[in-house]
């Protein structure tokens, strides 16, 4: 059975751990959107890898890692990162049709966030926003034209004058890429037809769907417009029938970057979760913000993202340096029967806090967080490296 693996928070749950930990039961590791926005941080050897483009099944031999269609593949970062690990094309398939992400769309995210002043989004600066924006206007390239010679000139040429009106208004210099031949040349083994290389996969095992970014920041169910470019949840026609959905989530919140946060913690209590819990940002190193857990959200993340089980990273450092456990259990006034409420409404919410007191026994609390969300619990890791963790026995594969 397939599983796929999403974050039920606003990010950074703890989901490169988890895929860690399946990785090796899999054929494939697929991931099927976003790009080098994405970082996943997992431990090996002692040794901290964040996995930025590569979904973790680089990290198993004889796993195959596929960059599925509707991802935005940075080709100068993806060759740095595949480098790094060897990662030779038996190793990796990169969908002809996903998009590609050109060197001056870094330029443009961050200009794009200059421009909204006090409403950025804390992007990671990687171009994610513009290169979605541009698939969704029809002046994308995709990573089977940037690999084919006459396909990568004709397709440059034609989208040229756009990109070169759209960073004019932004007063940015005329786009360039001098790089463009040579990446596309070193592209071209890897790319290939993502659909092919899943169903291959799935005729010698099961295949792991790896979900990067938080519900939160999906675009149409998460904190629009501080959302990501595209949906955090996997089309219904790359993953097989009936998959396990697990949702991971932890103990309290985290998030980088703007939008609404109700449980945020804005006082010392913050501080704490956050060196204890080395919560910092593993793309862009930013400090993360810091929240106490929330129930209403989690359910509802938990209804958006389908999920079937509910996988917990019990980082409880922080939580015990504190010796307390403020839980939102509901926001005040509001009935979550009517659904949750919508992202310009948040900062107007108030939270109601039960003290579940001193964490204790990791996996009682993370069976007692997945009755409050209403899924079967299926995982609680109970530390950063690979194995630190309890599986239910029905759940394990
Ligand atoms: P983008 O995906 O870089 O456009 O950023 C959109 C929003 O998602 C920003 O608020 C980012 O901080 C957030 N985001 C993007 N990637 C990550 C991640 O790997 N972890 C946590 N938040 C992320």
């Amino acid at each position: 059975m397939d599983t796929v693996v999403l974050g039920l928070q606003w990010g950074d749950e703890g989901k490169g751990k988890l895929c860690d930990e399946l990785a090796a039961a899999h054929a494939a590791v697929v991931r099927f959107q976003g790009g080098a926005n994405a970082g996943h941080t997992v431990i090996r050897d002692g040794v901290k890898l964040a996995l930025h483009q590569l979904p973790c099944g680089a990290l198993h031999p004889g796993v195959r890692s596929v960059i599925a269609a509707g991802c935005a593949v940075d080709p100068a970062a993806l060759r740095a990162e595949a480098e790094d690990l060897g990662l030779a094309p038996d190793r990796l398939t990169v969908s002809a049709r996903a998009q590609v992400v050109p060197p001056w769309f870094r330029l443009i995210d961050a200009a794009e966030e200059r421009l909204r002043e006090d409403g950025a989004v804390g992007t990671t600066g990687r171009g994610i926003g513009p290169t979605y924006a541009a698939k969704a206007g029809r002046w994308g390239i995709t990573a089977g034209e940037l690999a084919d010679p006459g396909a990568r000139a004709a397709r440059l040429a034609a989208i040229l004058p756009w990109h070169h009106r759209w960073l004019a208004a932004l007063g940015l210099d005329a786009p360039a890429w001098p790089g463009a031949d040579e990446l596309g040349e070193w592209l071209r083994p890897f790319v290939a037809d993502d659909l092919v290389a899943i169903a291959a996969a799935r005729a010698a095992g099961a295949v792991l769907f790896e979900g990067q970014l938080g519900l939160m920041r999906d675009p149409d169910r998460g904190l629009q417009p501080a959302a990501t470019g595209a949906s955090v949840l996997p089309p219904a026609a790359l993953v097989g029938p009936t998959p396990r959905v697990i949702g991971v989530a932890k103990p309290y919140v985290t998030m980088v970057g703007g939008g609404g946060f109700p449980t945020e913690i804005t006082g010392p209590d913050a501080d704490v979760l956050r060196e204890r819990g080395d919560e910092y940002g593993a793309t862009t190193g930013r400090p993360r913000r810091c929240g106490w857990l929330d129930l209403p959200a989690l359910r509802y993340a938990a209804r958006a993202a389908g999920a079937t089980h509910l996988a917990m990273q019990m980082k409880l450092d922080g939580l015990a340096a504190l010796g307390r456990m403020p839980v939102c259990v509901a926001y005040a006034g509001w009935d979550e029967a009517r659904g949750y409420p919508l992202p310009h409404e948040m900062a107007r919410l108030r939270p109601v806090y039960e003290d579940w007191g001193l964490p204790g026994d990791p996996l009682a609390l993370a069976r007692r967080i997945a009755a409050a969300v209403g899924l079967p619990l299926a995982y609680a890791g109970t530390g950063a490296a690979r194995g630190e963790a309890v599986w239910e026995p029905e759940a394990r594969l």
